[in-house]
């Protein structure tokens, strides 16, 4: 196994108004053999679900279902970690502890910058949380908490619950801007696979619009429009249920009307709970969505579960219709290393074009002209990934998916970490997420052709660095 020594940095930004920010040292600590070197984990115990994504001021604050006791689920808190980058993280003190209400379960988080909510006491605009107090005494009600020190410290507003117990555990609110009304919308999981939509104009009161059925799905929703192909004339509207799949349809501000899906958003077997970032900047204008990799083992770890990489989503017109696509966000190259890189290499059975690579992270980024072959095999830190263009199946770690080459081709992108694999096809038209334990000894990648030869058009295999140093 991989080790690497402690080191601590001092890493730094400035905001818009050249206040500096998140500055302190960075603890070491975070280099033990199976602790994710560009993905984030608390730095102690137990994470799930990313909670409150929101971009403040030229930080990106990340919350997240926490039990800071214990390395299992549990009484849940809100975790809390900044970043300017979307890569380098610095975790804060908690933000939200249980109360009498209950414990601190899923939700999102807005800048509220015209005062909707009356809660601005200073000069920053507030930043207001949406939870859900459950496993508590009384059933599960969906509240607020506000900060007017850019999410420094969050205070629970005193008249919580501001929507009271319906069903079940109903949970998870999602609250978003809908400008052309002029109004709050609220997503909420309710029980089974049914969801609700509530409005509001002050983001302390809220109406029921409708409730939507998502078939096979339940938990952690999320709602936003992107554009399709880049048109801006052409939008759509996407509601994500708690696994990442998808509807595609319209909003109003008042009913979704879905057009089609549910559509699968990751083939992997690590990917839920995701969420996308309110109030990105316009002058950036990018759709980012993190997810918990639910499911990985860390055993001897003083941690326990991981994210995923930060992701940007667009809507892409494809022979079966409209679907979301996902890429790493390009932030990814503050990280990038010494480069190994390969251009019109032809790759014959019994060869292995990547002998040669022997580092722990990377970034891969390569295109196929696939020719005859019958199957084409990457190896990447002994997981599996295999296309077979005749059936156009792409198959990684066991899971496969339908993929038809493009004039010929397949672009395959991976991120290799210590303990997950993201790979991205075709531009991101087919993700795969998965958790792994590493194998002892040195991290070994292998690119071969069975039954026919490939052309590698370009292989690109970057090395990474931790973020964590
Ligand atoms: C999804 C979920 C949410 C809930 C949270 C509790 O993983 O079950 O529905 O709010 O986790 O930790």
């Amino acid at each position: 196994m991989f080790l690497s020594s402690a080191t601590a940095v001092a890493w730094a930004a400035e905001d818009a108004r050249g206040r500096s920010l998140v500055q302190n040292e960075q603890p070491s600590g975070y280099d033990e053999p199976l602790r994710p070197q560009f993905h984030f984990t608390a730095k102690k115990n137990w994470l799930n679900d990313p909670n409150g994504l929101v971009s403040y001021d030229g930080e990106y604050h990340l919350f997240f279902q926490h039990n800071p006791e214990k390395p299992d689920w549990g009484p849940m808190h809100w975790g809390h970690a900044v970043s300017t980058d979307l890569v380098h993280w610095k975790e804060l003190p908690i933000a939200l502890y249980p109360d009498e209400l209950g414990t601190c379960w899923s939700g999102s988080g807005i800048v509220d910058r015209a005062n909707t909510s009356g809660l601005k006491s200073g000069d920053e605009d507030p930043i207001l949380l949406f939870y859900t107090a459950a496993a508590g005494e009384k059933p599960a009600s969906q509240c607020l908490a506000y900060s007017n020190d850019r999410g420094r410290t969050f205070t629970k507003y005193s008249a919580n619950p501001i929507l009271p117990h319906i069903v079940a555990t109903n949970r998870d609110p999602k609250v978003i801007w809908h400008e052309p009304t002029k109004r709050w919308v609220m997503a909420l999981f309710k029980d089974g696979n049914t969801y609700a939509l509530f409005s509001s104009t002050d983001l302390k009161s809220w109406t029921h619009l409708h409730d939507l059925e998502f078939p096979g799905c339940g938990e952690c929703p999320d709602l936003f429009e992107l554009p399709v192909d880049d048109n801006p004339k052409h939008r759509k509207w996407v509601f994500v249920g708690g696994d990442g799949s998808y509807l595609l349809g319209s909003f109003d501000g008042k009913e979704f009307n879905r057009e089609s899906g549910p559509h699968r958003a990751d083939y992997g077997t690590n990917y839920y709970a995701t969420q996308t970032f309110s109030n990105i900047p316009e002058r950036d204008g990018r759709r980012i969505q993190m997810a918990w990799m639910r499911g990985g083992t860390y055993p001897g770890m003083p941690f326990n579960q991981q994210m995923n990489f930060p992701t940007e989503l667009s809507l892409r017109t494809f022979p079966a219709g409209i679907r979301l696509c996902r890429v790493p966000v390009r932030e990814i190259a503050s990280l990038y290393g010494k480069e190994q890189s390969w251009k019109n290499e032809t790759v014959t059975p019994g060869t292995n074009l990547l002998e040669g690579l022997k580092g722990e992270l990377y970034d891969i980024q390569a295109e196929f002209d696939l020719g005859d072959v019958e199957e084409l095999r990457l190896e990447l830190r002994g997981q599996a990934i295999s296309y077979r263009p005749a059936g156009g199946k792409l198959t990684c770690v066991g899971q496969t998916c339908d993929l038809k080459p493009i004039e010929g081709r397949l672009k395959l992108r991976a991120l290799v970490d210590r303990t997950s694999l993201e790979v991205y096809a075709d531009d991101g038209r087919a993700v795969f997420s998965f958790c792994f334990l590493p194998a002892a000894g040195e991290p070994r990648y292998e690119l071969s052709a069975h039954g026919g030869s490939v052309k590698v058009v370009s292989f690109r295999a970057v090395e990474l660095k931790s973020s964590w140093r």
